[in-house]
């Protein structure tokens, strides 16, 4: 009776283990048993996130391939002024944040500096840049006064840099600036850079 007894518990843990992993399958996509699976998986269509085909769509994805025509990003030309023959692109900026250097040597501004242009520059740059910056560049903005080390753009160090150099601060930021890439798109920056340089000439 006693070893009966012993054989069926050995028998029962033979069958446990068996069952404990056999439930843990080999395939590393498959999550196993899931507690409550909409708290893993969403219920409405993800883009980024997909578990079952969707029925609605055409090619079974939740995101839709561009219309036929659209035009890619890196292929989108902007142009300036009248007769200008700017064709470079604004709309993508591909120098890395800690290049710097490449950027002040080669970037160079493709919008034309005319009245019309610098005004919106000084709109911008009155939006996104003066509560630091101060009005006429000198550091002194209302915010500025509390975040200290805004520097004068007239100063030695500020006066000569460059366009590009310029640019890619308001694109990445620099030290205690924080990049204000997100705010204001490249042909936005580039106007401002045709104000703050208006500013460094201390005019
Ligand atoms: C929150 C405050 C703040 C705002 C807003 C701000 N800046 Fe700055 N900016 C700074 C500070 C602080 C520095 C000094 C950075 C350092 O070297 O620590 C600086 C530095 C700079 C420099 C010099 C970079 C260098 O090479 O030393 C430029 C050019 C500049 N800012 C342009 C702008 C422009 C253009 C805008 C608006 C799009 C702007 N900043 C918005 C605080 C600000």
């Amino acid at each position: 009776m006693m070893s009966m007894n012993i054989l069926a518990k050995s028998i029962g843990g033979c069958l446990l283990g068996v069952v404990l992993f056999t439930s843990c399958g080999k395939d590393p996509n498959n999550p196993g048993k899931q507690f409550a699976p909409n708290m893993y998986d969403p219920v409405g269509y993800e883009p980024y996130k997909q578990v079952k085909k969707n029925p609605f769509n055409p090619q079974g994805s939740n995101l839709f391939l561009p219309v036929e025509g659209t035009v890619a990003r890196r292929n989108y030309k902007t142009q300036f002024g009248e007769g200008d023959s700017v064709s470079r692109d604004l709309m993508i900026y591909n120098i890395p944040a800690d290049s710097i250097e490449i950027a002040s040597r080669v970037l160079k501004n493709p919008i034309p500096k005319t009245d019309a242009v610098l005004a919106e520059g000084q709109v911008l740059y009155q939006r996104y840049c003066q509560h630091c910056h101060g009005a006429s560049g000198a550091g002194d903005g209302k915010v500025g006064a509390t975040y200290k080390g805004v520097p004068n753009y007239t100063s030695d160090a500020m006066k000569n840099l460059s366009e590009g150099h310029i640019f890619h601060v308001i694109t990445f930021g620099k030290a205690r600036m924080w990049p204000h890439g997100s705010q204001v798109n490249p042909e936005e920056r580039w106007k401002i850079v045709h104000y703050v340089q208006k500013l460094q000439k201390g005019s």
